[in-house]
């Protein structure tokens, strides 16, 4: 079994479209064995107790210091021995020490073509914002493997959308996410579980397996 963690701040739409893809047999032998929440209010926390999942609320406000918090959950992440950290909307930045701790073994969603609109305070709708204010043509989504740099790591996938006349930031997080988002992270997780990529020397490369 291949199990994942999950860590995750707001609504958990592509924590659903990772168990959903689970559940249609999709990513043969991976689990979501649990769910961090860096809110107590995210909804993702509901979609993991519907689906059975441990869920636990690991929040700043509860913990002395940033380093206390991530020894608390790289604490829990290996109780329950987990293969793969995945970042599905998590608005919290990980220390030196959590990233380390799962060296090549974390991914994060992007809602961009890194390497546009990505780094320090791009998240959520300011990407979308961003986006609009600068009037591209095209956008889309990243999953990469998750270094030191703010969205600077190994790019593993990378989904293009168009973006249309009359579009408000929230209007493009939405195909975002349905044409992009959805698809290429559960994607992303199938070909890390099934051991066809790997990291070598900062890159992502398909294994000949
Ligand atoms: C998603 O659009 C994800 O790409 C973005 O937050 C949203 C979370 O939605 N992540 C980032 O901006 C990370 N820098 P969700 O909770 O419904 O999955």
């Amino acid at each position: 079994m291949f199990k994942i963690g999950a860590l995750v701040s707001g609504g958990g739409t592509n924590l659903q479209a990772i168990l959903d893809a689970i559940d249609r047999g999709e990513i043969p032998g991976a689990q979501v064995v649990t769910v961090i929440s860096s809110r107590a209010d995210a909804y993702a926390l509901e979609r993991a107790k519907k689906h059975g999942i441990d869920a636990v609320v690991l929040s700043k406000k509860d913990f002395a210091s940033a380093d206390d918090l991530m020894e608390a959950m790289i604490g829990h992440l290996r109780k329950m021995e987990v293969d793969l950290v995945v970042l599905a909307g998590f608005m919290t930045v990980l220390t030196p020490a959590f990233i380390q701790a799962f060296a090549n073994r974390i991914i994060n969603i992007h809602p961009s073509l890194i390497p546009s609109f990505c780094g320090d305070g791009f998240y959520g709708l300011k990407v979308h914002e961003a986006a609009l204010a600068k009037g591209v043509k095209v956008t889309g989504a990243t999953v990469h493997f998750v270094n030191e740099e703010t969205d600077g790591g190994p790019i593993l996938l990378q989904k293009a959308v168009q973006v249309q006349e009359g579009d408000t930031a929230e209007v493009l997080q939405k195909r975002v996410m349905e044409e992009a988002e959805w698809k290429i992270f559960p994607e992303a997780i199938r070909l890390i579980c099934s051991g066809a990529v790997e990291v070598v020397d900062g890159r992502v490369r398909r294994t000949t397996r």
